[in-house]
């Protein structure tokens, strides 16, 4: 597919998206998000991509949904369209997705990178939900992943200020997995996703579907997810194979199956 607002590059078996609207900091428009979105979903369908990276520039991941394009429409225009609704369909893509982050995550592009099962930054990396300086509110999810990610003490304070958070800050609240120097930061997320690619995809996606449920459901439902899950993979060579490569002191080699 032909794609003008973001590259894609496939490496082995990891996908990057790379946002591409440098003049506007990687600004959220409708064309941004339907190309994000259907990348996402074609490298979903292919089992020869086991990880997807989705990053932006050294300067920004991305400024936030864009202001100008939103700027003029009306209560009929975005309840109508159900602007940014498109953006959930990240949630079902079942190939775990890993945002690199430097300079500017912001407002929308804060909740892009939420929508990622996780997040490497760069220590550029600057994190903010300043929707509320414009005269809204998070409207991708920000205010419930944020919320979940840092708890409520530090989310209400991003949120109601519009303050920025750094790459340090972020880590220490839990926002972030891992922060690494801003010019070794592809290589980072390259091995993370080469490392994720390696395993299983079938028991990576029940591993990352297991971790989200943590946030959809009661503790009790969650644990009975898990080890329903737990047993089903042994109905997987990857299984057989894992086990056996650990008693023969060798690598697994899996197949996916
Ligand atoms: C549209 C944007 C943009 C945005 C930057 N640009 N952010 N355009 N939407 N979100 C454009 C600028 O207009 C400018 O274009 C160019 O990108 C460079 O930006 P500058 O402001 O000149 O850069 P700088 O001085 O370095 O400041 C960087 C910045 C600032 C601090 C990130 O751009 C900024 O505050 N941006 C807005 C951040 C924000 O509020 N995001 C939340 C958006 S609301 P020109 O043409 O002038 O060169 C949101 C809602 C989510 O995300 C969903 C709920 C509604």
């Amino acid at each position: 597919t032909d794609f003008q607002t973001i590259l894609l590059e496939r490496d082995g078996r990891t996908a990057t998206i790379t946002l591409n609207r440098p003049k506007a900091l990687n600004a959220l428009n409708s064309e941004v998000m339907a190309e994000v979105v259907a990348a996402a979903e074609e490298l979903d369908q292919d089992p020869g991509v086991g990880a997807i990276i989705i990053t932006g520039s050294e300067k920004a991941f991305a400024a936030g949904a864009d202001i100008k394009e939103m700027a003029d429409k009306t209560f009929a225009q975005v309840y109508g369209e159900n602007l940014f609704g498109a953006w959930e369909r990240l949630t079902r893509v079942r190939t775990p997705l890993i945002a690199a982050v430097a300079g500017y995550a912001l407002g929308g592009g804060c909740e892009l990178a939420m929508l990622c099962d996780l997040i490497i930054a760069a220590d550029t990396a600057k994190f903010g939900q300043p929707e509320i300086t414009l005269g809204v509110i998070p409207g991708m999810g920000g205010s419930q992943r944020l919320t979940r990610a840092v708890g409520k003490a530090k989310a209400m304070d991003l949120v109601l200020t519009g303050r920025q958070m750094g790459a340090d800050e972020a880590e220490r609240s839990g926002l972030v997995a891992r922060v690494v120097p801003a010019e070794g930061l592809l290589a980072a997320a390259k091995e993370v996703a080469d490392k994720i690619a390696s395993m299983s995809l079938p028991i990576a996606m029940m591993a990352k579907d297991a971790v989200n449920a943590a946030f959809e459901t009661t503790l009790a439902e969650g644990v009975r997810l898990e080890r329903r899950s737990f047993h089903a993979a042994f109905a997987t060579d990857d299984q057989k194979e894992g086990m056996a490569a650990f008693v023969e002191k060798r690598p697994a080699n899996f197949s996916g199956s």
